[in-house]
């Protein structure tokens, strides 16, 4: 099982974190892959570099709405593709 944790403390809430979710719900359904969890988390600590995910514990700074995507692919789907 593969996990996607995203911060939707406020400072990432504004700066886009629900559209991040939305891109990954997105990829996730889009590619028939079942065993994703996505969620969320408070506050990860690091408000200046958000919006901050962590995919299976790994943290990734600075998602956004462009790049949302490419991460999706590059860490989730990295066997399938390229
Ligand atoms: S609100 Fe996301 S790291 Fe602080």
């Amino acid at each position: 099982m593969d996990e996607i944790i995203i911060c939707v403390g406020s400072s990432c809430h504004l700066k886009g974190a629900e559209k991040v979710i939305e891109i990954f719900k997105e990829e996730k359904a889009k590619n028939n892959l079942d065993n994703i969890k996505i969620s969320g988390s408070f506050c990860q600590g690091n408000c200046t570099e958000g919006v901050n995910i962590e995919i299976n514990g790994q943290k990734i700074e600075a998602v956004n709405e462009e790049n949302a995507g490419k991460i999706f692919k590059k860490h989730l789907l990295s066997d399938q593709n390229e």
